[in-house]
């Protein structure tokens, strides 16, 4: 998030523009908590994760209310443009504010829970932090023959972020809420793989508890299966090159439709496009 941030502040700047950071997203907005910023302030957090101006889950936003004080806001702070970095309820609070100001979103998430982008800032180094625990599980399956291992990942409600790791790291058992598995065919090929110390199944945090799912398994295979849960970690994961790069495109482009004036979703494709398309303001906005 902070590569979008930087790109945007870029952009903002080319343009000759002043760009304000507000600080904890839709609550620090509300709050009029906001401060002027600049590109080489930006482009000092971009090795970061998360994000250095903060973030907020704000229910209040589903309110009358709370919609009121960030419009109240918006005209206080005399913004021209708004620009919004986060997943499905930071879309929804957008639409939400759209008939205030122009606003532009950049998805950034680790769950695929949002149409309209073939990738989210964020995911590949999510998915970055998850390989580089299954090497490590393979480095130590090797010098502990006769292990097996289940790798929990984030990215509730659905299974796509389990699934990208395991397939980006060729293991075959996959655990996701979309498929239905059968625990003892995946035990029997535990126990031919635990040989050779490859014995991994990666599993959505959407289909339960790796301690329980490696209990399970290591009373149908009779093997010392471990759990190793990523948790809230994976949510803060060094950014990808990916990640930054496309980052400061999606936020290059996000100020551009600002500037014209245009409430824009921008969308990601993998070969590092950008594509803006309208961000239609929502009847009924929910979080
Ligand atoms: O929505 C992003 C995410 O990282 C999910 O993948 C994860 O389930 C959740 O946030 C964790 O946050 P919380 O503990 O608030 O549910």
């Amino acid at each position: 998030m902070n590569a979008v941030v930087a790109g945007a502040c870029e952009q903002v700047e080319r343009l000759g523009g002043r760009a304000l950071g507000i600080h904890a997203g839709f609550a620090g907005l509300a709050g009029r908590d906001a401060e002027p910023i600049t590109a080489l302030q930006a482009r000092d957090h971009m090795h970061e994760p998360g994000t250095w101006l903060g973030t907020s889950r704000w229910p209040q936003l589903r309110e009358p209310e709370g919609r009121l004080a960030c419009r109240n806001a918006i005209g206080a702070l005399a913004l021209s443009g708004l620009l919004v970095i986060g997943g499905d309820g930071s879309t929804n609070g957008a639409r939400a504010l759209a008939d205030a100001v122009p606003v532009a979103v950049v998805p950034a998430t680790i769950d695929r829970d949002l149409d309209g982008t073939d990738l989210t800032i964020g995911t590949d180094s999510a998915i970055g932090y998850a390989m580089d625990a299954v090497d490590r599980l393979r480095v130590t399956g090797r010098a502990l023959p006769g292990r097996a291992f289940v790798l929990q990942t984030l990215g509730a409600p659905n299974g796509f972020l389990a699934d990208a790791v395991a397939t980006a790291a060729g293991i075959d058992d996959v655990l996701v809420p979309e498929r239905p598995f059968d625990l003892d065919a995946i035990g029997r090929r535990l126990v031919e793989l635990s040989v050779s110390g490859s014995a991994i199944v990666v599993m959505s945090e959407a289909v339960g508890d790796a301690v329980r799912i490696a209990e399970d398994l290591a009373s149908r295979t009779g093997l010392r299966v471990h759990p190793t849960i990523l948790g809230h970690a994976q949510r803060a994961a060094t950014p990808s090159a990916l990640d930054r790069a496309l980052g400061q495109a999606a936020g290059r482009a996000a100020v551009r439709a600002l500037a014209a004036g245009e409430s824009s979703f921008i969308g990601l494709t993998p070969d590092g496009a950008v594509a803006p398309v309208p961000l239609i303001p929502a009847a009924t906005p929910s979080l």
